[in-house]
């Protein structure tokens, strides 16, 4: 096999199941990022993927990685020592604002908001994060968000662990009783939708992550394109309100 010389080939070096299927992966890359920024895992003779970087440290750039088909379930086997091949990081960034920011995470979504939560936590603002899961042990994170000092708090629809219902009607909850200057999320679609819809209710400033499918991950091929922009360049990180305009012109969602 022959390496694309535009890849780094990376060695792992930890690997931690942190639910149900789904896995932190650290590997040995320095990545310069912003959190919100992904990079692309090609899986040779399977496929090429977006994955979000969700941890880091001095010497390594981590992944967290939820196992829905044969590319993650490729990279969910990778066991430490091993080499993986990783370019990136793409996209934009999460803007960080907010005295206090509540985060919201539906499932892996938890990922990118991670490092968000870091970042939000070295400015000294006032953290609350939601971490919603169909399930108890598919709630992803949690005590990583914790240790960062944010307010976290849990939702599962199935009512196993925590808030019983999802991470959108547990946002609409605290919304109502807490004040929030900014609101950042990452989940399922129906999750974004209802989160832009509080924000913009209560007139509240924030971003989502958008998941579309990807192929180059630079802004070439298309794939991920929502109206006239594409979420591997323009994104993954949108803002409410622009969201809102395009779902109210059923561009998106
Ligand atoms: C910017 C970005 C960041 C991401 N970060 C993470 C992350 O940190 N951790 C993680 O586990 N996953 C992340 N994903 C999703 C991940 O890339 C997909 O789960 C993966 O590509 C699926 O590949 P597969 O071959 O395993 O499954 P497939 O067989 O390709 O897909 C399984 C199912 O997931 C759906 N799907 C696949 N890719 C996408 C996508 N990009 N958007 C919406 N639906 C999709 C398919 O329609 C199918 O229903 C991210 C996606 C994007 C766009
Ligand atoms: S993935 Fe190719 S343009 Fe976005």
């Amino acid at each position: 096999m022959t390496d694309n010389p535009g890849y780094l080939v990376s060695k792992v070096l930890s690997k931690e199941e942190v639910a149900h299927r789904c896995f932190k992966i650290g590997f040995d890359s320095i990545l310069k990022f912003q959190p919100g920024q992904f990079v692309m895992i090609w899986l040779p003779d399977i496929d090429e993927i977006p994955m979000s970087i969700s941890h880091s440290g001095p010497d390594f750039t981590g992944i967290t990685v939820k196992i829905v088909g044969e590319a993650t379930e490729a990279l969910g086997s990778v066991s430490k020592g091993d080499r993986i091949r990783v370019r990136g990081p793409y996209g934009k960034g999460f803007e960080p604002s907010g005295e206090r920011p509540l985060l919201v995470a539906g499932g892996i979504g938890a990922a990118p908001l991670l490092p968000l939560a870091k970042q939000l936590a070295g400015r000294k603002s006032k953290i609350r994060a939601i971490i919603g899961a169909r399930t108890q042990n598919e709630l992803v994170l949690t005590d990583e968000f914790s240790d960062l000092g944010a307010e976290t708090e849990i939702s599962t629809d199935d009512g196993s662990a925590g808030f019983h219902g999802t991470a959108a009607e547990l946002c609409r909850e605290t919304v109502g009783k807490l004040e929030f200057d900014s609101i950042y999320c990452c989940g399922p679609e129906p999750m974004i939708v209802t989160i832009v819809e509080i924000a913009q209710r209560n007139g509240i400033w924030g971003q989502a992550s958008v998941e579309k499918m990807m192929k180059c991950g630079i802004g070439i091929c298309g794939s991920c394109a929502i109206s006239d922009r594409l979420v591997c360049r323009d994104g993954p990180i949108f803002d409410l309100a622009h969201l809102d305009e395009l779902h109210s012109m059923n561009k998106i969602f």
